[in-house]
């Protein structure tokens, strides 16, 4: 029976339906699909008792989780009865599955209203100069409707000096902690990384790789947010350094090195217990709300040419941050870079009618943001 058959079988509830569907579901040749559908059928029917006892008959037995999961929704469905919430609390001790789990919050948690998110306190653009761990302390909680940065590199260019990798990276996860804080719940965090290399002193050493992305991932998990998206920021290969060229003269295996042409950009949600809809309705629901235009990026992988700069040795490319606030963020929303370099960022958002706020230790960079004359209040941290 194919699947439109079986749910117009849950569409037209009688005794006789009831009958065919828990004969197709002990049938053998039942596919998994099927009986996760004739299961739904099932719970549509008005016969309350004939569905707790099916449930209840076969709720511990062998099945695909996705079986299993449609009768943990029916016992949520009918939560209100005390025979079926019984059997909803006995399948979550029973499978202790982090779905069901969470299909549990969502359904049991009180619905969530788009009111609730509010209007950010911020109304111009700003610079807070100095360490963001401590300026971001400034910036009230939920104030920020999109991060968007690229963190300094590890020892690999002028700017930064750790003393090692591991208290690089918990410099970060106080930078990260802010973020989340200060970020809208539900919103968006959105790292650009890319592996780094770190100078080898002479020709008898290794050098040493991070591979940031995979460390900055747990960091974020840890500091309130989950995975979405990973973006690929692909290069022309003539724009990057060339790695490539000794195993072309050799052609010896193991000394394969392929010039790296892409930078991950990471994209994050912070943690909360409500769909994304309510973020977007938010802005749909206002009378003068117009959506983007027509052009879409279809794919993650994203062809952009890199761009360099006398004043800063690693700016974003303008177009990189135009996709960004395009697709991650709404006219009027406040914007931050914790991380801010010379501001490109910032700029962008500026002309695209966000609010930046931009953060940044060096004062060499933050001469070059005011500069810009977009920014009003400059705030500097007493403990740089
Ligand atoms: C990769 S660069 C960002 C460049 C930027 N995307 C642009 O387009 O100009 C990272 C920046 O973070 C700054 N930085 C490093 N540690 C910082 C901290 N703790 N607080 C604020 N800024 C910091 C560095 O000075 C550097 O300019």
């Amino acid at each position: 029976m194919s699947i439109k058959e079986i749910k117009k079988l849950g569409k037209d509830k009688c005794k006789k339906n009831f009958d065919k569907l828990i004969e197709m579901y002990n049938d053998d040749n039942c596919s998994a699909i099927e009986k996760r559908e004739i299961v739904s059928s099932i719970g549509r029917q008005n016969d309350i008792d004939r569905i707790y006892n099916f449930i209840k008959a076969n709720m511990f037995k062998r099945n695909y989780m996705d079986v299993v999961y449609q009768m943990f929704r029916t016992t949520l469905v009918y939560y209100k009865d005390e025979r079926f919430k019984e059997l909803c609390e006995q399948m979550k001790k029973y499978y202790k599955n982090e779905v069901m789990d969470k299909m549990y919050e969502y359904k049991l948690s009180p619905k969530f209203d788009c009111k609730r998110l509010h209007d950010s306190s911020i109304d111009k653009p700003m610079i807070l100069f100095g360490d963001s761990s401590k300026t971001l302390k400034t910036i009230a909680d939920g104030d920020i409707n999109l991060i968007f940065t690229s963190p300094p590199y590890y020892n690999a260019r002028e700017y930064s000096d750790y003393i090692n990798y591991k208290k690089y990276l918990d410099e970060l996860r106080k930078v990260f902690l802010e973020c989340n804080r200060i970020l809208q719940d539900g919103r968006f965090l959105i790292v650009d990384v890319s592996p780094v290399i770190t100078k080898r002193p002479g020709r008898e050493y290794a050098s040493i790789r991070y591979p940031i992305h995979f460390d900055l991932h747990n960091i974020l998990l840890e500091t309130g947010f989950y995975f979405v998206d990973e973006i690929i920021w692909e290069k022309p290969e003539p724009s990057v350094p060339n790695r490539i060229g000794g195993y072309v003269q050799t052609k010896n295996p193991l000394s394969y090195k392929p010039n790296c042409v892409t930078e991950s950009i990471m994209v994050y949600r912070k943690n909360c217990n409500f769909l994304l809809d309510e973020n977007i309705k938010k802005y749909t629901l206002k009378d003068d709300y117009v959506p983007n235009d027509e052009h879409v990026d279809r794919s993650n992988v994203w062809k952009i040419c890199p761009v360099s700069s006398k004043k800063h040795p690693a700016v974003f490319p303008d177009e990189l941050c135009r996709r960004i606030l395009k697709y991650y963020s709404f006219k009027g929303d406040v914007v931050l870079d914790p991380f801010a370099g010379i501001g490109t960022f910032g700029k962008i958002a500026y002309q695209m009618g966000r609010i930046p706020v931009m953060c940044e230790i060096n004062e060499k960079y933050v001469s070059v943001m005011k500069g810009e004359k977009i920014y009003d209040v400059i705030s500097t941290s007493s403990n740089r």
